[in-house]
């Protein structure tokens, strides 16, 4: 019997089946068995056969992944290996989303040829002006974006057959490029101001700040503290391996729709606020707050169970976020330039209470990516229905950096649970007169 195995009694029948045991990078948070393997456990040959019961997928692999790890105890990150401290420090996020999608550290050939690329991608096609008057004023950004982002699909019908590599590699430059312009278009839209079009001249962050804030009757100039500052924000967010929206993004495109549409239902995935749109519930939160004096209230009504305290818990981290940390870091050289946001000392409040409650010591409850990031945001000048979408973003280049090695690995088919079946049994239709 080897050693790597598990050997499984079934009580129902006395039977005793061994299943293989195998390993990812690591032993120690890799080992799995294929649920596949448990079918052969029947207590009668016509016998469906066992399955794994796993509700919100809470103990399931559902791929093999080289994209990010994350070791949750620890409170470690790494896309491709490389620590997310080391790449916030010394990337930036177009660098970042090359190594995401392909694997390796672009050589400064490679990044000039990938940055002109996604520079070149930048506009958006005409119609999707009209598109977007079809909102009203004042609409949800991250709305309008994932509708958006949807209709795409009808301007490349070759996206719906994947027949190349090429193919696969022209539409990620799109949408890694145009995610930008079209969250930015949505926010003008929404806010009634005329649209600004892409500068291919400018970098990524620059560049979406530009579509945002400059006017026709006023020349913007972001400041290059504030653009860094994106930078890290968006490279902190641009992966965080099998998360809700990055499922959405591989079970879409495991029926082989096209990219465009898999990123809409990803980034539907992403609104909700418990995933992306927590960052907006943090904020509002915050000002429902209001005032330092106010927080030992809050916490009380958190343990009582009436709010979450949002920004806070993650199914994976046990321990300190470590996009956290970076970000409260930049929080204090975002407000060198922008002036204090009087939040962040309601925020520190509650985390300080947090930490030393046992509420949330014994459920290991930390600060996540979203609890300072909206703080930052709105010192910048950015809206708070445009969280979601700055988070959505950047992650557009996770969402494909997973979808492209689910399109490459051959033991991946299209994503379809099963059910444990807990309804009526056969029974006869009862007319209307008889019921
Ligand atoms: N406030 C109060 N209690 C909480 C919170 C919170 N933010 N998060 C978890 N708990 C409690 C929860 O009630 C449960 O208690 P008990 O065991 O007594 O029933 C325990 O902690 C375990 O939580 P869970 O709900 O089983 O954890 P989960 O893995 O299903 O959910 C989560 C993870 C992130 C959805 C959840 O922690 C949460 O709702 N947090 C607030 C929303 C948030 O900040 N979301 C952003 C997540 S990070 C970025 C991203 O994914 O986009």
């Amino acid at each position: 019997m080897s050693k790597d195995s598990l050997t499984i009694t079934d009580n129902r029948t006395g039977k005793t089946y061994e299943v293989p045991i195998t390993y990812g990078t690591y032993e120690r948070d890799g080992a799995s068995i294929r649920s596949a393997d448990l079918r052969q456990i029947k207590v009668q040959d016509e016998d469906f056969g066992l399955m794994g019961y796993d509700p919100a997928y809470l103990n399931t692999a559902s791929c093999k992944s080289s994209v990010t790890y994350i070791d949750g105890d620890k409170g470690i990150l790494r896309y491709r290996g490389y620590p997310i401290e080391q790449l916030a420090e010394k990337s930036t996020y177009l660098e970042t989303a090359y190594l995401l999608l392909n694997g390796e550290l672009p050589s400064s050939n490679e990044l000039e040829g990938w940055e002109q690329t996604i520079a070149s991608h930048g506009m958006i096609h005409e119609s999707i002006r009209n598109f977007l008057d079809g909102f009203r004023w004042g609409s949800h950004t991250m709305g309008m974006l994932v509708s958006v982002l949807g209709a795409k699909s009808t301007f490349y019908p070759d996206a719906r057959n994947m027949s190349s590599q090429e193919l696969m590699e022209l539409h990620i430059s799109r949408l890694v490029s145009k995610v930008a312009t079209v969250a930015a278009f949505c926010y003008r839209h929404s806010r009634g101001l005329p649209y600004i079009y892409p500068d291919a001249s400018l970098g990524f962050a620059e560049n979406f700040l530009n579509m945002l804030f400059n006017t026709p009757n006023t020349k913007y100039e972001p400041n290059p503290a504030l653009v860094k500052a994106l930078e890290v924000l968006f490279i902190l967010h641009a992966d965080h391996e099998q998360n809700c929206s990055a499922s959405t993004m591989r079970g879409i495109g495991s029926s082989l729709a096209d990219p465009y549409s898999a990123t809409a239902g990803a980034a539907g995935a992403l609104y909700g606020p418990l995933h992306g749109g927590a960052n907006e519930a943090v904020l509002v939160m915050l000002q429902e707050i209001g005032d330092v004096k106010n927080v030992p209230e809050y916490i009380e009504r958190v343990k009582r169970r009436e709010v979450l305290l949002q920004g806070f818990g993650h199914r994976v981290y046990k321990n300190y976020d470590p996009r956290a940390s970076i970000i409260k870091e930049t929080a204090d050289e975002v407000f060198e330039v922008t002036g204090r946001n009087p939040l962040i000392d309601i925020a520190k409040e509650l985390e300080r209470i947090a930490l030393e409650d046992d509420f949330f010591v014994s459920r290991k409850l930390y600060p996540n990516v979203d609890f300072y990031s909206g703080i930052i945001y709105q010192a910048m000048g950015l809206p708070v229905d445009m969280y979601p979408v700055l988070f959505a973003i950047p992650r557009t280049a996770g969402w494909l950096a997973q979808w492209k090695e689910m399109m490459n690995d051959d033991e991946q088919k299209i994503a379809r649970p099963r059910q444990v079946y807990t309804g009526y049994d056969t029974r006869d239709y009862v007319t209307m007169g008889d019921r």
